[in-house]
């Protein structure tokens, strides 16, 4: 078993900056400003998510962000040639790769490592040699975890979204029996040399159970931290606006 004390890295989802910036056209919000803000607030690394449609975070982005900040960027992305390609251009320090679907919200399933080992193991190569350490998305199964490790990955990433829906709608049996899945890939995963790492719709009330597995050194954390961010931040804005408006008419 891994050491729990060990510190647990945050990795900070800028994604929805984008989102926010994307719905109106222009510059504002600025995911780079809020990178930096993350960098500084204490965060460890950065992920942001190139999907194919670029409903959000856009080829310029990866490029300002990487350029802007010290951390660890973490590149999520779909299993494509035109990522691959993207991916060992920029040289990301570590790439996750999801499943993703055009019509879907947000990444809704893990990704399917069993089914598909002959070809990830030739996409995950290239970008091993360009020096990003390669980190699949995945169900907490043990059969998709045992793949991981064949195909050549160094890290999974545990999709714990059915936990945190399940805590949302107070199904305190089918949480707990999620959690038992994620204590027990988690196991596997640091048994067969993978780092281990968890993400996808954590928020204050659901992250502990998933913070205390003790194999897992890293979490990525996006929508909720965004969201949450308009409620801590929202009142400082206003009052800055108030101010400046005060201040033209003194
Ligand atoms: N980890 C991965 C692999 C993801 O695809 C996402 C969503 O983009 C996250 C973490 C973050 O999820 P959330 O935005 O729900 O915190």
């Amino acid at each position: 078993m891994a050491a729990q004390n060990a510190h647990l890295r945050l990795g900070v989802n800028i994604d929805h900056v984008a989102t926010l910036r994307n719905a109106r056209g222009g510059t504002d919000p600025d995911p780079v400003r809020a990178a930096l803000l993350a960098q500084n607030a204490g965060a460890d690394g950065i992920t942001l998510h190139l999907r194919e449609d670029r409903r959000h975070i856009r080829d310029a982005d990866l490029d300002a962000v990487m350029a802007a900040v010290s951390l660890p960027v973490n590149l999520e992305m779909a299993a494509t040639e035109e990522m691959q390609r993207i991916a060992v251009k920029h040289r990301p320090h570590a790439v996750c790769l999801v499943p993703e679907r055009r019509e879907e919200r947000t990444t809704e399933g893990g990704l399917e490592v069993a089914g598909d080992q002959n070809r990830l193991r030739d996409y995950i190569a290239p970008l091993r040699a360009a020096g990003a350490r390669v980190s699949l998305f995945i169900a907490p199964d043990e059969s998709q975890v045992e793949a991981a490790a064949r195909v050549g990955a160094q890290i999974v990433e545990l999709h714990v979204g059915a936990y945190a829906e399940h805590c949302a709608a107070g199904n305190d049996d089918a949480r707990d029996a999620e959690l038992r899945k994620l204590f027990g890939a988690a196991a596997l995963g640091y048994e067969l040399g993978l780092e281990v790492h968890a993400g996808h719709g954590l928020n204050f009330v659901n992250v502990g159970p998933i913070a205390a597995i003790p194999e897992v050194v890293e979490l990525n954390i996006g929508h909720f931290l965004i969201g949450e961010a308009m409620f801590v931040g929202l009142e400082a804005a206003i009052r800055e606006m108030r101010r400046q408006m005060n201040l033209a008419r003194l």
